[in-house]
């Protein structure tokens, strides 16, 4: 049962910033990464929308006898935990962690993500749900992600687009800041910049990674194995922007070539 792999989806590739965090902390555990690129993307469609695409591609994972399956997305993680769906293997999503992650630094806390992600409330129920009293303030920052995905990390432009977007949270004494979507953590440098880097990122893939550690028992097994986990990766559609984003986000480790997999 524990070498069985473990599935993780995002609505395309920006995932792989949460997959590259597992491949880290869990060397020895074989992944199945599918990313919806054919859909993406998910930050602007309603959250009903995406918990039917998001039940889809869950269905496509455990054809493949996955163990587990991660949401590496948060606008699928906040529509899974608004409308969950059963399954016969435990999910672990991006929004859970980065929650008690922030609990540690105390309130208020911040989120940034697509517009589905902070509209729908997700961040304030999963507190609640969790018994934490904290305030949350969040920020909707949706062109951050083209940004990234036409490889603009470093440019003034984004630096003047990310400071318009998180101006008004500077102010507010903020003891945390989560960067909810896939793609924020290619842009954390320039975000730091904003807070003078006097609030500290949660980056939720690594907290997520951390937090698979501890939820083993008697549905999840991590592998014993120490090293040598295999990767492979499915998408619904396969474009040019593929090969420059992954390689970006995952930078340096080996990807191997995406298999394309139809969800019907
Ligand atoms: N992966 C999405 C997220 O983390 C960002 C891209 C999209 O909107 O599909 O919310």
């Amino acid at each position: 049962m524990s070498d069985r792999p473990i599935g993780i989806f995002d609505s395309g590739i920006g995932g792989m910033s949460v997959l590259k965090e597992l491949r880290r902390l869990l060397p020895g555990e074989d992944f199945i990464y599918l990313g919806d690129t054919a859909r993406l993307p998910y930050g602007t469609k309603s959250l009903q929308t995406i918990a039917k695409y998001s039940e889809q591609v869950c269905h496509k994972l455990l054809e493949y006898d996955v163990k587990a399956i991660v949401i590496a997305c948060h606008s699928a993680s906040s529509s899974f935990l608004n409308f969950p769906f059963e399954l016969s293997v435990p999910i672990f999503n991006v929004v859970t962690p980065s929650c008690e992650q922030a609990a540690l630094y105390g309130s208020p806390m911040g989120v940034i993500g697509t517009r589905a992600t902070t509209e729908g409330g997700v961040y304030q129920k999963e507190l609640t749900r969790l018994g934490i009293d904290m305030k949350i303030y969040s920020q909707a920052c949706p062109l951050l992600v083209p940004l990234v995905e036409e490889a603009w990390e470093d440019d003034p432009l984004t630096n003047l687009i990310v400071y318009r977007y998180l101006a008004p949270l500077e102010k507010l004494g903020l003891k945390s800041l989560v960067l909810g979507c896939t793609h924020f953590p290619m842009l954390s440098s320039s975000i730091d910049r904003v807070f003078q880097k006097q609030v500290p990122l949660i980056e939720p893939g690594l907290a997520l990674a951390k937090t698979l550690k501890l939820k083993q028992g008697d549905n999840f097994q991590l592998s014993k194995r120490i090293d040598s986990g295999q990767l492979r990766i499915l998408t619904t559609d396969i474009s040019p922007l593929f090969q420059d984003l992954s390689h970006r986000i995952m930078s340096g480790i080996e990807i191997p070539e995406p298999e394309l997999i139809n969800l019907n």
